[in-house]
């Protein structure tokens, strides 16, 4: 194939290199576009358009491969854990003993928040969005510690162990806020994911030990969420890093544009949408039609992708931990039954089937996240506090290549030039 796309527009000829990535994917290189053609090009969405190349994770959404540093997505839910794919996506391998001893304790020394933070929380109303304090609170951190991130690898490694390490615990606080109860402090002698539950569910006059399949089943969902290529949470990151941005405000950015329903904001989304239909009857015939009806203003929450054409692969990993996971805590969700009928009733349906439109990552992750204890505002955090890690790894990459800060460019449908007008003769 020509390693180049040579065509004339506006009496202009412009000769564009092709580029190909490790999958054989192929992007043509419009750098040079507009120097030679005067010309820009247009995509709403950027659905066909690359922001980046990345050596992160891969997604083929036609055949639903998901790999992080080439590792399938399904060898590392059910082999690794969430700290380890951690180290593997911001430094590109898998760690050894050592590497990950020291991952970890660097992060577990950081999982403190500076007690005057607490006064954040304070300041906030009783039932504001778990979302919103953990975004404020993540930019906060800001302000307690200096932003070395822009300097040298020591200060971005200490600001990543310190975000790492702080999610967790600026997460369980939000929740602890609205219910009213005591902030628990993080316990170092617990893992990653048993510290989060115990700050979590831990009170102060109760003993608490996270059972072994809970903590499971999280570091699997933590793993499913890490990342995610160039969604619109980790472009943010990424767009605001690019500015020279410290960490935190990038990442408190990324949280900001996970939130949307239309993002991560979905999975909480998909159990309100379970609980209207449980509540209606069940009847999801009537639901699945009003879906199909664009004048209805219903959508399928937890149903399409911009990417998967196919079945998105964590969603089916999920589907099939979320029978076990049941079981295991011996609870019958009437709401997994009403989610298997959705599903079953979507994919027969030529609407569904010619938009290609399955299940994604987050119709189903809401019904373990019930299982586990937590309420459905927590659920995004949960999607965040997953997702950490691969915001990280692309604030990271991108500040490596030469800094460009992201500036997209438009075409303009507003007013031509016109004299301004008086008040007096506006009419
Ligand atoms: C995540 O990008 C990522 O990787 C995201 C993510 C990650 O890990 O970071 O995977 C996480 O955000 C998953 C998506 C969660 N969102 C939802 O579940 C919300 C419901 N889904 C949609 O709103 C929608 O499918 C999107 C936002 C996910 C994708 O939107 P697109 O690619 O812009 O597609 P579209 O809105 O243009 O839809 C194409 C067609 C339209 O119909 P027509 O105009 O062709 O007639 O499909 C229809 C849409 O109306 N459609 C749906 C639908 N999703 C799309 N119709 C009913 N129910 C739905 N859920």
């Amino acid at each position: 194939m020509s390693s180049q796309l040579s065509f004339e527009i506006n009496g202009r000829t412009a000769d564009l290199p092709l580029i190909s990535g490790s999958e054989g994917e192929t992007a043509i290189d419009i750098s040079k576009l507009r120097s030679e053609t005067g010309t820009i090009t247009l995509d709403p969405g950027y659905v066909n358009t690359g922001a980046c190349t990345s050596g992160i994770t891969f997604l083929n959404g036609e055949k639903g491969i998901l790999r992080y540093r080439g590792y399938p997505i399904e060898q590392l839910a059910e082999n690794s854990n969430f700290l380890e794919v951690s180290y593997l996506l911001i430094h590109g391998e898998l760690p050894n003993a050592g590497e990950l001893e020291d991952f970890e304790r660097n992060i577990t020394r950081h999982t403190l928040l500076h007690e005057d933070l607490r006064h954040i929380y304070q300041a906030f109303p009783k039932g504001a969005h778990p979302m919103a304090m953990l975004s404020c609170v993540v930019n906060a951190l800001s302000t307690f510690y200096p932003d070395f991130s822009s300097t040298d690898q020591k200060g971005v490694d200490l600001a990543i162990w310190r975000l790492l390490g702080k999610m967790p615990t600026i997460a369980s606080w939000a929740f602890k806020k609205n219910i009213g109860q005591p902030f628990i402090y993080p316990s170092n002698k617990l893992n990653y994911c048993a510290n989060f539950l115990s700050m979590m569910f831990r009170v102060p006059a109760v003993d608490y030990e996270p059972a072994e399949e809970f903590v499971k089943a999280l570091n699997v969902l933590f793993i499913l969420h890490a990342d995610h290529e160039q969604n619109c949470s980790t472009s943010t990151v990424r767009l605001v890093g690019s500015s020279q941005a410290n960490l935190f405000a990038s990442i408190a950015s990324g949280i900001a544009a996970l939130w949307g329903p239309l993002h991560g904001g979905a999975n909480q989304a998909v159990l309100e949408m379970l609980m209207m239909i449980h509540n209606d009857g069940g009847n999801v015939g009537k639901f699945v039609e009003m879906a199909k009806d664009k004048d209805s203003g219903f959508r399928l929450m937890g149903f399409g992708h911009r990417v998967y054409k196919n079945f998105d692969p964590r969603a089916l990993i999920i589907k099939n931990y979320c029978d076990q996971i049941l079981e295991k805590v011996g609870l019958h969700d009437p709401l997994l039954e009403i989610a298997k009928q959705l599903e079953q009733v979507a994919l027969e349906d030529d609407f569904f089937k010619e938009r290609k439109l399955y299940p994604n990552v987050d119709f189903y992750s809401g019904i373990i996240y019930k299982a586990l204890g937590f309420p459905v505002d927590m659920f995004t955090v949960l999607f965040a506090l997953g997702r950490l890690p691969g915001w990280i790894a692309h604030w990271a990459e991108m500040r490596q290549s030469p800094p460009k800060i992201g500036r997209p460019r438009q075409i303009y449908t507003g007013a031509i030039e016109r004299p301004f007008l008086p008040l007096e003769a506006r009419g």
